[in-house]
């Protein structure tokens, strides 16, 4: 009996092992990827290497004069200041996160925020804990406003230059605006913006169409922050956003795309078929190859007990076996009253009335596909790769796993000294921790403190583990590594 047990759970571990996907589309999905920006970010994310160099000059002060000592220093100044990473490809000397188009124009791709690094290392699909949209677009409008000509993508073309100016000006006062901010790097205000955009066309996707919702704000949500979940863990799993509420489909993951600029969007469903396998297709990290990174394998072993103990039940059973992880996963939604995290993105981010209307519209096969309009909760990650994964929970409020674990050490406000550096004893992000947010004037500098204590930015919760023991806990943090 025992054995028939184990070849049907083995069954199943492998249905989950290996997402189903053809290398073939997933190798067609990561080219569109990386050659097509689907217009996340259309007008003022739109620039040229040239208008991309001219940006300093509404930096602030100091800043401008470090790079007058040094003017070789601007890539790098601009890399840190908005948080871009070095493409691991040709990628026609624009910074990852955009893509050159034939006339040279850069755009602002997926990868700006779906394209991180871990030590140093750019991973494809991982979370970029840098990205700062924030100052990004805070500084393109204010070039745009001052060199309305000079500083536009399309500087020889006076009505196009113009009417992009224009439309910044009308973009500042519109209700989209409001949703442009993010408080901290690394965890862009997107899900209201979704909501905003979406609400933005009629069921059919249609901008124009009709019947449509007269008050672009009918749903109601309110901007919050989030942390984006690396790719790698989205390919085992059948739900997608950090609520679990809807399903993992192409229509599904083409909603970032919807800008309300993007007549061509229902066009794009085949090559985002691709881009699904190509998502499926991502493996997580290993530890030990991405660093000489050491694991200890009798600690680890240890771990792996209480991991079972505390955690497996939410999170899923993994095993290794050659060399092969398999993972049997439960995908668990755990609510809020018992995990106790930050409310604001379930509640408000996105609301119940958007939910239905996303479930209603082309985007959910009108109500065909399976949604959950009201989640109540969070989604239990898959714990794939989780060492690479910092910050962590849904609003990346706790910058390490060992943060996670000793639920009273949790810094209440902190930023990170050097995102190269990885800390390999508490597994994350090298931080200073600090009372209060040092009164400063640029949103930027502002933005690199994470202040536990604004609007969505809470770090409670999730006190999973607790009856461990301090030496557990860290034989658990050592397990972790081996994920
Ligand atoms: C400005 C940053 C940003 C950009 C650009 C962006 N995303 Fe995301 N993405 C996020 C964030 C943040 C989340 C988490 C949302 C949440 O709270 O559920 C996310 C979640 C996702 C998820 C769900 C992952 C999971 O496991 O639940 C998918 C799939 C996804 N994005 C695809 C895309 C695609 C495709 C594009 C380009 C068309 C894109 N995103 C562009 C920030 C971004
Ligand atoms: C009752 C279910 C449950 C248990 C038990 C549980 N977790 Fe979680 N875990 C969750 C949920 C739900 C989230 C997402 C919470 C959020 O983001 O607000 C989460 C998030 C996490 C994250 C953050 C992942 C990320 O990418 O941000 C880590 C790491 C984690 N858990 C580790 C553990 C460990 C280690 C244990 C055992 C000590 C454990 N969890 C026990 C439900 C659980």
């Amino acid at each position: 009996m025992a054995s028939i047990l184990f070849v049907l759970l083995s069954f199943q571990v492998h249905a989950w092992e290996g997402p189903t996907y053809q290398a073939k589309k997933a190798q067609i999905g990561k080219r569109n990827l990386t050659h097509k920006a689907y217009s996340v970010s259309p007008g003022f994310y739109t620039l040229t290497e040239k208008t991309f160099n001219r940006l300093s000059k509404v930096w602030p002060r100091e800043l401008r004069k470090r790079l007058k000592r040094d003017p070789s220093k601007f890539r790098e100044l601009a890399y840190q200041r908005y948080g871009f990473l070095k493409a691991p490809y040709d990628n026609k000397g624009a910074p990852l996160g955009f893509v050159v188009k034939p006339d040279g124009r850069w755009e602002g791709s997926c990868f700006m925020c779906h394209a991180g690094s871990v030590g140093g290392k750019v991973i494809l699909g991982l979370g970029n804990n840098q990205i700062d949209i924030g100052t990004f677009t805070e500084d393109r409008i204010k070039q745009i406003k001052r060199y309305p000509i000079s500083s536009n993508a399309y500087p020889i073309n006076f009505p196009k230059a113009l009417s992009e100016s224009l439309m910044v000006r009308l973009y500042e006062r519109s209700y989209f605006s409001k949703y442009r901010h993010q408080l901290s790097k690394g965890t862009p205000n997107v899900v209201s913006g979704w909501s905003a955009i979406l609400g933005g066309r009629n069921i059919d996707m249609d901008p124009f169409g009709f019947p449509r919702s007269l008050k672009i704000n009918v749903f109601g949500s309110i901007p919050v922050d989030s942390d984006m979940p690396a790719w790698f863990t989205t390919s085992v799993k059948s739900r997608i956003w950090v609520d679990g509420f809807s399903p993992l489909t192409r229509r599904t993951i083409m909603s970032p795309a919807a800008a309300p600029l993007n007549p061509e969007f229902k066009k794009w469903e085949s090559e985002f078929d691709d881009v699904l396998h190509y998502i499926k297709s991502l493996k997580a990290p290993s530890y030990e190859n991405s660093f000489p990174g050491r694991i200890d394998w009798k600690m680890a072993k240890k771990g792996e007990d209480h991991f079972y103990q505390s955690c497996s039940n939410c999170h899923g059973d993994y095993e290794r076996v050659a060399g092969v992880m398999t993972l049997l996963f439960p995908e668990e939604r755990i609510p809020l009253s018992k995990l106790k995290t930050d409310p604001a993105r379930v509640r408000k981010g996105l609301t119940v009335s958007w939910r239905q209307f996303y479930q209603n519209s082309w985007l959910g096969n009108y109500g065909k596909d399976k949604f959950v309009v009201d989640p109540k909760g969070y989604m239990a990650p898959p714990l794939l790769g989780v060492w690479a994964t910092a910050p962590y929970l849904h609003n990346g409020s706790v910058p390490t796993l060992y943060h996670l674990l000793f639920e009273s050490e949790r810094p209440k406000i902190w930023k990170v000294t050097d995102y190269k550096k990885y800390d390999h004893k508490n597994m994350g992000l090298s931080f200073n921790k600090f009372l209060s947010v040092p009164i400063v004037y640029d949103n930027e500098m502002k933005r690199r403190f994470f202040d536990t204590t604004g609007h969505s930015k809470s770090n409670k919760g999730h006190s999973f583990g607790s009856e461990l023991s301090e030496q557990q806990k860290w034989e658990l943090l050592e397990y972790l590594k081996t994920l």
